[in-house]
């Protein structure tokens, strides 16, 4: 069982035994326990003295440290976005000489047997030390790192997304999509542990009670059962956002249809490698009434017949937000009817141009089939497997009738012949439609837009010395994420352009041994997050794949494994 992580992590308290922690906890006490929700805004305050303090907690908190309940080894650990941020020993043997860079096993924030077994097996298998060493680094980091809280029997639990920080403050906020892809690489394992299974579940099931209240919301505050204090969102300030939300359990309401993916990702993955259909409970029916709402609505155009104009959901910046104005209050580009299925921002966080982002409906398309799937399989649910079958083919159409022009696909459209042709690094993208099971990479339209992506056409690619890829705006167009790198090795063939971009991913991680959130082609030391869990999953998931469809690419032998085909552990 996870611990509950209710570590106040204070580096400086940990240096000196008796003294330094009782100043510590004087300092908690007087600065650290403003009125709850609002712990931002003392960070400049706090920065100087408790740069690696692991995140503000409740009154209740520091009464427990102050009476030594609530610390042992744990009050130890180290906050992992500093620790994320220094090279730790033992280096690999490679001519890299990566870092190791899990926390010690006491630190870790969840223990699966399955994964430390996938771990030995791979560091046994793969021919390249340094290789070896990043999916020894990234392949546990989201159960190292990331699993705030978890029980068993109120089947809840809390992930959060790593080092999304304020002012050297990181958020405790749980995105859907975020936390889909974090585990999307143990997917082959829930059968072999229960324990793990059982954590998913509980995900899913704190993730439906999201959805169900507040199904246009992408970001979310810990369950109150968990005990952890909300975190007051900077950005959401003087944010005004239709339908109203509840900031006690909503961190960020940006409407990303792909979040809805994630959350139904996550339980047909969970059905399918477990068999298990419990997690098909109330909270999770509605949540999927709720999806189907929302698809409905974002389906409409913005004028019906007679010019009303028509909006379900908006969101807007004002004076002294630090989000802008977004123009038609809050509403952005209006869309007209094509079959597919609107979003107001993408999976980066940032506003659309077009409303229509083609890849997030690839990925809807795909997983209401899933859905159907598991439906059917279970013989539960037949009018939303019928709804779901019939929307994903609807949206599929739309998908190849209208956002494909000259054989390439637009990111984003209107419907009004509006098409943006670019490409984003953040996944659902277009670059990523093979890994999202849209289309085959041999398909001829996408290997015509892939080539268009990755190259001067695509406004945000980008080429260095030392690394090329597809970027966005969400930092700048001259900072290629390695996560484009592994959506484009999903998508070929080509043993030589795959090694090449395993090499830039492996290259570029500024000696960390982490996936990194963007890497500055002009400059190696610029670098954005040294702990994005999401890319440290998928990072280890791909190399997971190529272990699998090109072992010898990667292994010193030329047998494919594949994690989890051990039984039960
Ligand atoms: C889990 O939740 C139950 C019910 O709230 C509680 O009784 C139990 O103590 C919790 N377990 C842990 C390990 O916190
Ligand atoms: C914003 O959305 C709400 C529904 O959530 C709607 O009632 C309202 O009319 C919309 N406002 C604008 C300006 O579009
Ligand atoms: C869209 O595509 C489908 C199949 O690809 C086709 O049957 C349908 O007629 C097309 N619809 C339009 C409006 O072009
Ligand atoms: C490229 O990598 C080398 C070796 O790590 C480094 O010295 C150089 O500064 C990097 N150049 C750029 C432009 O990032
Ligand atoms: C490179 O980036 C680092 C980190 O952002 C910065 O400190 C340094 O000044 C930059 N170097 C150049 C030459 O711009």
């Amino acid at each position: 069982m996870a611990r509950r992580t209710f570590t106040v992590n204070c580096m400086k308290c940990s240096i000196k035994a008796a003294l330094v922690p009782a100043i510590c906890i004087l300092l908690l006490v007087f600065f650290c326990s403003p009125p709850h929700g609002s712990y931002y805004h003392v960070g400049h305050l706090l920065r100087t003295n408790f740069d690696m303090w692991f995140g503000p907690k409740s009154l209740l908190l520091v009464a427990g440290v102050a009476s030594g309940v609530i610390t042992g080894s744990n009050g130890q650990c180290p906050e992992y976005s500093s620790y994320s941020k220094a090279p730790h020993p033992p280096f690999s043997s490679g001519e890299l000489a990566l870092p190791y860079m899990r926390p010690s096993p006491e630190c870790r924030t969840f223990t699966s047997t399955a994964v430390e077994r996938v771990i030995e097996d791979m560091k046994s298998r793969l021919k390249d030390p340094d290789l070896a060493r990043l999916f020894e680094n990234t392949f546990p980091n989201t159960l190292d790192t990331t699993v705030k809280y978890f029980n068993e029997t109120e089947n809840l639990a809390f992930i959060i997304t790593g080092d999304i920080t304020f002012d050297d403050f990181y958020v405790m906020a749980q995105w859907l999509r975020d936390t889909a892809n974090q585990f999307a690489h143990y997917h082959s394992l829930l059968g072999a542990d229960p324990h793990l299974a059982s954590l998913v579940k509980a995900v899913i099931n704190n993730e439906a009670r999201y959805v169900a209240q507040f199904p246009y919301c992408g970001a979310f505050q810990p369950p109150p059962e968990s005990g952890l204090s909300t975190s007051h969102n900077d950005w959401a300030d003087n944010v005004i956002v239709n339908p109203p939300v509840d900031p006690k359990v909503v961190f960020e309401c940006k409407y990303e249809i792909d979040s809805l993916c994630g959350f139904l990702k996550l339980s047909r993955a969970y059905y399918q490698s477990t068999g298990d259909s419990s997690f098909i409970n109330e909270n999770w029916q509605s949540a999927v009434d709720q999806i189907f709402r929302v698809i409905h609505e974002q389906s409409q155009p913005s004028f019906d017949e007679n010019f009303n104009f028509i909006s379900y959901f908006n969101w807007t910046g004002s004076r002294g937000s630090l989000s802008p104005r977004v123009n038609n209050r809050g509403n952005n580009e209006p869309k007209a009817y094509t079959g597919l299925v609107g979003t107001s921002h993408r999976p980066s966080d940032d506003l659309t141009v077009y409303a229509f982002l083609t890849p997030a409906n690839a990925m809807l398309s795909v997983e209401l089939v899933h859905l159907a799937d598991v439906l059917d399989k279970v013989d539960m649910l037949k009018d939303i497997s019928t709804k779901a079958r019939e929307t994903s083919s609807r949206i599929k159409d739309a998908i190849w009738n209208t956002t494909v022009v000259n054989d390439i696909f637009a990111y984003e459209t209107n419907g009004f012949g509006g098409r943006y042709v670019m490409d984003d690094a953040n996944v659902p993208s277009l670059l990523s439609l093979p890994y999202l099971g849209f289309l085959d990479r041999e398909d001829s339209t996408y290997r015509a837009t892939r080539k268009l992506l990755l190259s001067a056409r695509n406004p945000y690619y980008a080429a260095g010395k030392n690394i090329s890829g597809i970027g966005g705006p969400h930092i700048t167009p001259w900072h290629p994420w390695p996560m484009s790198l592994v959506s484009s090795i999903y998508g070929t063939d080509d043993d030589e352009e795959i090694l090449k971009s395993l090499s830039m991913i492996v290259k570029n991680t500024n000696g960390l041994g982490l996936i990194h959130e963007s890497q500055s082609i002009y400059n190696g030391s610029d670098y954005t997050r040294s702990w994005f869990a999401w890319a440290n999953s998928y990072f280890a998931e791909m190399v997971l794949d190529l272990a699998e469809r090109k072992p010898h690419l990667i292994l010193r032998e030329n047998t494919p494994y594949r994690a989890g085909q051990w039984g039960k552990v």
